[in-house]
């Protein structure tokens, strides 16, 4: 039995304020997001949108004991959060692909904040096992017990996704354990993010990439804002225990990727198994792996694992999207040292469209 940390601790009072978003606003991000009752909110100084089921856990969750061997890996939605936890797993694991092919990324590596996020009304038909999403990321547990309180009480070693920038997260985790955040041009997150509110359900999207864009880039939509979220990493990447990456550099040279991470985690691999991990995660493995890529819509057509490209935003982004992107960013990356790979030209400074 492990013994409750939280028992343990000390307990801290949220340094963040909760506020409920304006009605405008949530008549807006309702807009794209159904099944939501409460109104959702936004945290702290910078804004972080999190449904309103939040409120419940934040304090949890910023008070969960962080234990030296835990590894976290933190990213904005779709970022390339699961290619990277399958990645970090396997690095852990002595690559046991066997043992990775049997049970769910999900279960081996679960996410911090599953049960807030859970639209209200599905909430009790995944409890009653009447809705068919209870297999997706673990919700059927979730609904049961808070993903927080799950993961408190597993043993160690423990691996836990979170989408929570670090400052909703416990103040102890970069002194204490290895973090691992992967951030990914916004405009390719945007598009992805929009495919997999699709994918969950057809019944629980009515928007537009149009409206799901607006609400994007109005950082309504939940974790947002993005830039905010990737800077609070970017800002501390040189700290011991960070290790920030990009998908684009993922897509350029996954093996180099891995070999990082690997030097990261104080692992040792031959460039054999480093080349027999990377045809583990090439796209078209990871897609036909029903371990990580365990959830497509009603029909198939959209996989949670969809594409796996950089730059796949261009054909679906009109011209007034373009120009609203292009503007989106350098309002927001002004004054920030943070850069994406893909808005770099070849003299490293960055340009947009
Ligand atoms: P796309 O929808 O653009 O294809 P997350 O795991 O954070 O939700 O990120 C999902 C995104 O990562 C999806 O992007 C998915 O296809 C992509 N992805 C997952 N595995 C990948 C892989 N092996 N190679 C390239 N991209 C991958």
């Amino acid at each position: 039995m492990v013994p409750s940390p939280l028992a343990m601790a000390p307990w801290l009072e949220l340094p963040y304020d909760i506020q409920n978003v304006t009605p405008e606003e949530d008549k807006a991000i309702k807009k794209c997001l159904l099944g939501y009752t409460k109104t959702f909110v936004k945290c702290g100084k910078k804004g972080y949108v999190m449904p309103g089921a939040f409120r419940k856990h934040a304090e949890a969750i910023y008070n969960m004991r962080v234990r030296p061997d835990d590894i976290w890996v933190i990213t904005f939605p779709r970022s390339g959060t699961t290619w990277t936890q399958e990645m970090v797993w396997l690095i852990e694991n002595d690559l046991d692909f066997k043992a990775a092919k049997k049970q769910p990324l999900f279960d081996r590596f679960p996410m911090l904040e599953t049960t807030s996020q859970i639209p209200e009304v599905a909430f009790e038909l995944i409890k009653a096992n009447f809705m068919n999403l209870g297999y997706f990321q673990g919700l059927n547990l979730a609904v049961k017990v808070p993903s927080w309180k799950t993961i408190d009480e597993a043993p160690s070693p423990r691996f836990i996704k979170t989408h929570l920038p670090l400052s909703l997260l416990p103040p102890s985790l970069l002194n204490t354990a290895k973090v691992i955040y992967v951030a990914r041009d916004p405009r390719d997150v945007a598009v992805s993010y929009y495919y997999l509110h699709k994918m969950v359900s057809k019944t629980l999207m009515r928007s537009t990439f149009t409206h799901f864009w607006d609400a994007f880039r109005r950082d309504l939509l939940p974790w947002t804002p993005i830039i905010e979220h990737t800077n609070e990493a970017w800002e501390l990447r040189h700290k011991e225990n960070m290790h920030f990456l990009f998908y684009e550099d993922m897509i350029k040279d996954l093996p180099k990727v891995i070999r990082g991470v690997s030097k990261f985690l104080d692992r040792e691999y031959s460039e054999e198994q480093v080349g027999q991990l990377a045809d583990h995660l090439s796209f078209k493995s990871f897609q036909k792996n029903k371990t990580v890529n365990n959830s497509a819509n009603e029909n198939g057509e959209i996989q949670f694992i969809r594409k796996g490209e950089a730059g796949g935003w261009r054909t679906h982004f009109d011209a007034k999207m373009v120009v609203q992107a292009d503007e989106f960013l350098s309002k927001k990356l002004k004054g920030l040292s943070l850069k994406y790979p893909s808005l770099c030209n070849t003299d490293g400074e960055t340009t947009y469209l």
